[in-house]
């Protein structure tokens, strides 16, 4: 073949593959336009539990991993997710929690106070009642009558406690008082606490008392006005404290006057257990905190009896300011399984007594096998049995609505910078005024 055939053999073999290529291209871009999928193999559903809390002290998360651990034991195959946000007593928590649950995307369980804390969830229709869980647990052989009323909404269940806090105490560093030659069981009355206090300031301890951020000032107010008297507290639980003259308001309030006296002023901001921490380490003499603090003494390995000790805030010594934590089952959950054997881990005698020996509490339950609990818990166990009064806190969401606790807070927020006392007094009764419907827990205490 010559050259000049070849050439043209060569050019005819392009132009066909030109042509065809053409074709080609004008068929596919004329075909109808599938949409591209791509294949994602069908994901293995993760076998898991998310829990939501704000248990992030050293005492706290040693009693959630505690829980976690017991229950990874039973269940190996379970990833338990928690999430713990920071922020002592939930104040941070319900920020975070409420939009989760509300837009309905909540975790499996969260931790949640008894009582009031449940009834936006429970009004919003968010919560399944698990009578179910307390009749297969027999819970209520077991957990006592208060407790079962205040796990309740229209007279179902839909949460399980995991303890049974007290908040009505004030932590002492017992080398200080030693030292001061001050003997707790005289402290019975407030004017007696804070001649303690001189007798320390005068010793060279600034600030006897220690105090976190607001939400534990306002725990201070609280039990003040426990103090007060039980008639009282119950009226203002129930939102009868309306009267801005009330004589034992503005004697409660000039008593908190006083008190803050005595404080740290870097509490703002101070986290409840940095406070502790001072007690623990003897740079300060008292705080006020519910008996989560006794974790934070279990942690620093100090005695109860012989390192610090502990009393009731003048007035309150025969009641019992019950903080309670609880889990429940909100709807469109993803592993309702694991959920449910969360809520009967938890409830369970061998949760119960494997987290509050840590957690500082008590059992829930009337069964604990108290040989696992410190010498502070046997007591609080006794006293839980003797108290001729138990009052539900409203610090840490049990007591009143949450509009209430959030005002309060911001009211005691304000009285640090005034200190005005008939001021707190006039603001706190009108706006237990302003929401008088939806004070509607009606508390019954005596
Ligand atoms: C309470 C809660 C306790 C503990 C404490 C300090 O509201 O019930 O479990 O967490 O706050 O954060």
């Amino acid at each position: 073949m010559t050259n000049k055939k070849i050439l043209w053999v060569s050019l005819a073999i392009v132009v066909v593959i030109l042509v065809g290529a053409a074709i080609a291209y004008y068929l596919m871009a004329m075909a109808p336009k599938k949409p591209v999928v791509a294949v994602i193999p069908p994901k293995e559903e993760i076998n898991a539990l998310t829990i939501y809390e704000w248990w992030t002290s050293p005492g706290e998360s040693a009693a959630l991993n505690s829980l976690v651990a017991l229950f990874t034991k039973q269940y190996t195959d379970t990833a338990v997710l928690p999430t713990s946000v920071v922020g002592g007593a939930g104040y941070s928590f319900l920020s975070v929690i409420k939009p989760l649950v509300t837009s309905g995307n909540p975790p499996d369980s969260f931790q949640m106070h008894a009582g009031y804390e449940g009834v936006p969830y429970y009004d919003a229709n968010l919560l399944n009642p698990i009578d179910d869980i307390w009749q297969s647990q027999n819970l209520e052989a077991v957990i006592p009558k208060v407790v079962q009323d205040m796990t309740k909404f229209g007279g179902h269940y839909y949460s399980v406690p995991v303890d049974i806090h007290r908040a009505n105490l004030i932590w002492y560093n017992k080398a200080a008082l030693d030292k001061n030659k001050i003997d707790p069981l005289t402290l019975t009355t407030w004017d007696a606490f804070f001649a303690a206090c001189d007798k320390l300031k005068a010793a060279g301890m600034q600030y006897p008392i220690q105090l976190g951020d607001t939400w534990t000032a306002a725990q201070v107010l609280e039990q003040i006005f426990a103090g007060e008297g039980i008639d009282f507290y119950q009226n203002w639980v129930n939102g009868k404290v309306t009267d801005p003259t009330d004589p034992k308001l503005l004697d409660a309030i000039q008593v908190y006057k006083k008190y803050i006296t005595y404080v740290n002023p870097d509490n703002l901001g101070l986290s409840w257990n940095d406070a502790i921490d001072r007690v623990i380490k003897g740079d300060s003499a008292f705080n006020l905190m519910g008996d989560w603090a006794n974790g934070e003494f279990t942690v620093a390995k100090l005695n109860y009896g012989v390192d610090y000790g502990v009393f009731a805030p003048p007035g309150t010594q025969d009641m019992y300011a019950l903080v309670i934590d609880t889990f429940e089952r909100p709807k469109n959950i993803q592993h309702p399984t694991n959920a449910d054997r969360w809520l009967k881990l938890v409830s369970s005698k061998i949760g119960q007594d494997t987290f509050n020996p840590l957690k500082g509490s008590i059992s829930a339950r009337t069964d604990a096998d108290v040989s696992k609990y410190n010498p502070y818990q046997q007591a609080a166990i006794a006293d839980f049995w003797k108290a001729k009064y138990m009052y539900p806190s409203v610090v840490h969401g049990s007591g009143a609505p949450e509009d209430f606790k959030v005002q309060f807070e911001n009211l005691i927020a304000g009285f640090f910078a005034n200190q005005d006392v008939n001021k707190l007094a006039q603001d706190m009764t009108t706006y237990t005024a302003e929401i008088s419907d939806k004070y509607t827990i009606k508390w019954s205490l005596q």
